[in-house]
């Protein structure tokens, strides 16, 4: 059983399931919205689609981090044990570009909603392949979101509730 009593495997559950749970219902509800079906049944276009969704409503919007030694974050000097917020919804464009299959931000700009560097987030290609799947599957359907009720217990953003209804009958 995963709890507190056993906080690595906590902290997997957080940065692997919940992570993945929070961000899948988002990405396939803004899919909906925008009427990209079309696209997510297009093997050609679906990854582009789902990086480029994952990079909007990655539920990792603001990383928190002491820095371990001296460097530069974004030309500004950091100092050893400095802390800092680093905002990767900001670094992704995600406050001012939507997304855009046809155009997508290049992958070392998306990435960032996994972090970077050494611990960046080893499940990041598992998440985008998890997306993939998930479009793929829903696209015959073409739903339409009915219902969306925000979790507000919830560590990361995320929704209690994604009530959708198909639009085409299989
Ligand atoms: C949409 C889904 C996901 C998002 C947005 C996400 C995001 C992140 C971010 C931002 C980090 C911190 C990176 C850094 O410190 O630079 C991270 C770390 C991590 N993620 Fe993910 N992640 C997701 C899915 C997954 C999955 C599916 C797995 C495993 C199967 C996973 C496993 C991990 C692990 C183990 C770490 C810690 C890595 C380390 O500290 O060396 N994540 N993730």
């Amino acid at each position: 059983m995963l709890g507190g009593d056993d906080p690595a495997r906590a902290m997997l559950a957080v940065a692997a399931v919940t992570t993945v749970v929070a961000a899948l219902p988002r990405a396939a509800a803004w899919c909906a919205d925008a009427a990209w079906w079309d696209l997510a049944a297009d093997a050609a276009h679906r990854p582009a689609l789902a990086a480029e969704l994952l990079r909007v409503t990655a539920p990792s919007p603001v990383l928190p981090r002491v820095a371990a030694g001296p460097g530069t974050v974004g030309g500004c000097p950091v100092r050893a044990g400095d802390r800092l917020v680093l905002v990767a919804r900001h670094a992704v464009r995600a406050h001012v570009d939507d997304p855009d299959c046809r155009r997508p931000a290049a992958p070392a700009l998306a990435q960032l909603v996994f972090g970077a560097g050494p611990h960046a987030c080893p499940g990041a290609r598992l998440a985008r392949a998890q997306l993939e799947d998930f479009l793929r599957v829903l696209a015959p359907y073409r739903p339409a979101v009915v219902r969306a009720r925000a979790d507000r217990r919830a560590a990361l953003p995320a929704w209690a509730s994604l009530i959708v209804r198909p639009e085409v009958a299989r």
